[in-house]
């Protein structure tokens, strides 16, 4: 039974009885409610450890659209929750803090959004997953980090593209491709953040260090990095590439997977521009804790809903990018 005070709070506050073994409750109701668990590399370790299936936001999609569970528990932010039910319309889906959003889906409000995209008529509309549902339903072709350039390459050279959210993901696109997107001034607050005068002096201290950079930061940032890619693709780097040290331009909970798989290996966050602040950390994804997880099994709750005339239009181009992205 769902209390009217969670909801007000976006997640359940009720406290887990003193004495609850977490990790074995959150299994044990997971097995008798065919439930699955998904995280993102982003959250906190324990969640990442407890979740059946962790991945980046393309792998968490595809996983979605083939799970066959009756419940789906995403460990991450509340587009990734969307995007799971509008893939699986018939699954629950929860996400354990109704709070954790995303500042680049912030960034692009549906109202705005749409005035840009008829403000461009002829258009192909591009829009990252770090989007609402009512984003995505306004969009041609999803992408994630991890397909982007793959699916901007598959489209004819002269076809106008109108990119969005992530004006530094966009950026990185069109000077790689060559393209001329037409891109929305959306970021992420925590790539913003990375400062590249304090990760070159950390690779001064660290000469044999590769710098590992998610699209999502800045131009000059993207520049220095031996490796840019999704964070799933920044953790397969750092498996296979030789180097001992990795300088890591990412939010900092994907040093947790990068730890475990090599831990003969050094893996040094990048430094934000403040240094007073834990900026490289994703306030939004750090909501989700393993209380709240367990809260959000035992009472089924907060479900994500996305309206059917939304899931209808959103699941096209969702489906458009793992058709192209196979
Ligand atoms: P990935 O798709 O690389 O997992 O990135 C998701 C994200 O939110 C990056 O900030
Ligand atoms: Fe969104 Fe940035 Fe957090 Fe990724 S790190 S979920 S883009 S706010």
């Amino acid at each position: 039974m769902v209390d009217n005070k969670w909801k007000e709070a976006g997640y359940v506050t009720e406290p887990v009885p003193a004495g609850t073994d977490l990790k074995a409750e959150i299994r044990r109701m997971c097995k008798e409610k065919n439930a699955i668990i998904m995280a993102h590399y982003y959250t906190d370790g324990a969640v990442q450890d407890i979740a059946d299936f962790v991945g980046d936001s393309l792998a968490l999609a595809r996983q979605a659209a083939r799970t066959e569970a009756d419940i789906i528990v995403m460990c991450g932010v509340h587009f990734m929750g969307e995007t799971n039910k509008i893939l699986c319309p018939d699954k629950k889906v929860l996400v354990p803090d109704l709070n954790a959003t995303c500042s680049l889906a912030e960034s692009c409000p549906a109202k705005e959004f749409g005035d840009f995209v008829k403000a461009h008529p002829g258009h192909t509309v591009i829009s990252y997953v770090n989007t609402t549902a009512a984003i995505k339903a306004l969009t041609d072709i999803v992408v994630t980090s991890g397909n982007a350039m793959q699916i901007v390459n598959a489209l004819p050279k002269e076809e106008k593209i109108i990119f969005g959210p992530d004006r530094n993901l966009g950026s990185y696109i069109n000077a790689v491709t060559g393209r001329q997107m037409v891109l929305w001034d959306g970021a992420c607050h925590v790539h913003e953040k990375f400062s590249l005068e304090r990760i070159l002096q950390l690779k001064a201290q660290h000469p044999d260090a590769k710098i590992l950079v998610h699209p999502e930061c800045k131009g000059p940032v993207v520049k220095v990095a031996d490796k840019v890619g999704s964070t799933a693709a920044l953790l397969k780097f750092s498996q296979e590439d030789d180097a001992k040290e990795f300088i890591v331009a990412t939010e900092s909970g994907i040093l947790h997977k990068m730890q475990q798989a090599c831990p003969e290996k050094t893996f040094l966050p990048a430094p934000p521009d403040d240094s007073t602040c834990a900026c490289n950390e994703c306030n939004f994804m750090k909501l989700i804790t393993m209380e709240k997880l367990y809260n959000c099994l035992r009472y089924e709750w907060p479900e994500i809903e996305v309206s059917p005339e939304v899931a209808e239009r959103a699941v096209r181009p969702i489906n458009r990018m793992l058709e192209m992205s196979k």
